[in-house]
């Protein structure tokens, strides 16, 4: 089935010069990318994002870490494109995360985990609507598809 996910490059993967490895990475799988866009996410928009950790103990740390700099968002569309980039992100602690996994090869710790990518279907349906508008979103054909889809 043919999904759309939304990625976030977090503040260390900008930092890190990291976006170029995991792009290349997601580019690389197939993935076609609809939607980038390099931003600072306000506080209130971030809260939005993570509105399902609130109350936890590492809420503030995450909103803190996630507003401090800018941020690459993105949305790659592909063959079950939800599960494919969690599968790639690899475990939320990276010294869980398998090696091959972005987070495997690239992280330290789960409070610079470098990468978000959205949970479920419906997750990353509500995610693009928080990030993107509808012009924002790229409908295109790629040249290579035949040669990854048949
Ligand atoms: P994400 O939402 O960022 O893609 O990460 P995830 O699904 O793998 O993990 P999730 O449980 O949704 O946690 C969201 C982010 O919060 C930070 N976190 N810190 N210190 C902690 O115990 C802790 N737990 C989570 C991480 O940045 C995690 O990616
Ligand atoms: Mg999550």
């Amino acid at each position: 089935m043919i999904e759309r996910t939304f990625v976030l490059l977090k503040p260390d993967a900008v930092q890190r010069g990291l976006m170029g490895e995991i792009v290349g990475r997601l580019e690389g799988k197939g993935l076609k990318p609809v939607a980038m866009k390099f931003m600072r996410i306000p506080k209130e928009l971030a809260e939005r994002h993570y509105a399902e950790h609130k109350g936890k103990s590492f809420f503030s740390g995450l909103i803190e870490y996630i507003t401090s700099g800018p941020v690459l968002c993105m949305v790659w569309e592909g063959e079950n494109a939800v599960a494919s980039v969690r599968t790639m992100m690899g475990k939320t602690n990276p010294q869980d995360a398998a090696p091959g996994t972005i987070r495997g090869d690239l992280c330290q710790q789960t409070g610079r985990n470098a990468v978000h990518g959205s949970d479920s279907v419906e997750s990353a349906r509500r995610e693009i609507g928080n990030f993107f508008n509808d012009y924002e979103i790229q409908e295109w054909k790629r040249s290579v598809d035949p040669w990854l889809f048949e």
